[in-house]
């Protein structure tokens, strides 16, 4: 390994132990039953989410890469950052264009990716470390709701938070997220968050139904991630994938459906789970989002929007906003 390389763990020592058991308890012993998104990401999770950002039906990578190619030049000269730190970073294929934009403005001499995945860290961030020979990279495996891990970064600091991973979190979970993150911010440092948009929910629809099954096969991994983890006994071909839009929330919600009567043990949480056919597991939500709404999330939270961006096409944007004075 490189010595401007480092992978730290920063996930409680009991993380799958205790965090992912309270979840399932939490979200699977009464219906409507629910999990939360970051389970989906073990290694083969991660290898999935990267191929569904290849599809022609998922939109949201192109369209955010389109803006960031066309803005990075701008949003290095605003912040000009030393560091960059990326929440939920995964392969980090589009932060290369902010990477590219930063080096040549001379400022930044690290890049700080935290993501739950440590194979999405450790692959991607070898990789960087080889193509940016002046980078130092220090990849952190944590929960950036509960730990965004900062320790000793030089400022100013970039944050930017892509795939509108924000739109997996409800409106209660991002006021605490926008919060805590507004506590991290210094003055002079910059966030940099990447949002879908509310359209056509056939549009929207396809992007988490796709024609190949890619994205079928990436919401049934979670139940695999649940059989390694808590010795349950899900047999994944028994659901069926189902994407469908609720305006009511202004969101897509990914559901596994029963497709017949059954019984589903989970022994390390001594639960053991009855789905009628038809019942529905909700295993992610996509908020899609509008200008002014989110404006006024971020400016609740202590934050002043500066820049909104867009692709040609308006589906995505890419904000960045600054703490407030
Ligand atoms: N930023 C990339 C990946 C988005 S997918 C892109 O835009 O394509 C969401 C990423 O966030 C995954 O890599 C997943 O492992 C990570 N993630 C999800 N929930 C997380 C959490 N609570 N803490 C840290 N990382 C998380
Ligand atoms: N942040 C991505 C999104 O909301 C995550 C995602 C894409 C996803 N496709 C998915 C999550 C399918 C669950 C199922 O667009």
């Amino acid at each position: 390994m490189n010595d401007r390389f480092s992978l730290e763990l920063r996930l409680p020592e009991d993380y799958f132990a205790s965090t992912l058991r309270a979840d399932v308890l939490a979200g699977l012993s009464a219906p409507p039953r629910t999990l939360p998104p970051k389970w989906f990401y073990d290694d083969r999770g991660s290898k999935l989410f990267e191929q569904i950002t290849d599809l022609p039906e998922y939109y949201p990578t192109r369209a955010e890469q389109e803006i960031l190619a066309r803005r990075a030049p701008e949003i290095a000269a605003a912040g000009r950052a030393a560091t960059l730190i990326e929440l939920g970073s995964g392969s980090s294929r589009k932060t290369r264009l902010l990477l590219d934009a930063l080096t040549a403005a001379g400022t930044l001499r690290r890049y700080t990716p935290l993501d739950v995945s440590v194979s999405a860290l450790a692959e991607a961030g070898e990789a960087i470390c080889r193509d940016y020979p002046e980078l130092r990279v220090t990849a952190t495996v944590t929960d950036f709701e509960h730990d965004l891990a900062l320790t000793d970064e030089p400022g100013p600091r970039l944050f930017v938070f892509l795939g509108s991973t924000i739109g997996n979190l409800d409106q209660a979970q991002r006021a605490l997220f926008f919060g805590m993150l507004r506590h991290a911010l210094s003055a002079d440092d910059v966030l940099l968050l990447g949002a879908d948009l509310v359209k056509d929910p056939a549009v929207l629809v396809a992007a988490y139904d796709d024609s190949q099954g890619v994205t079928a096969a990436f919401d049934k991994n979670v139940l695999s991630v649940l059989n390694r983890e808590l010795g349950a006994d899900f047999d994944p071909d028994a659901f069926d994938h189902r994407a469908v839009w609720n305006a009511d929330e202004s969101r897509v919600e990914m559901h596994l459906v029963a497709r017949s009567p059954q019984r589903v043990g989970i022994p390390a949480v001594g639960l053991s789970v009855d789905f009628a056919a038809g019942e529905a597991l909700r295993t992610e939500i996509s908020v899609k989002f509008r200008r002014e709404s989110l404006t006024a999330e971020l400016d609740a939270a202590g934050f002043t929007v500066r820049h909104w961006w867009t692709d040609p096409g308006a589906r995505f944007a890419l904000l960045m906003a600054v703490p407030s004075r």
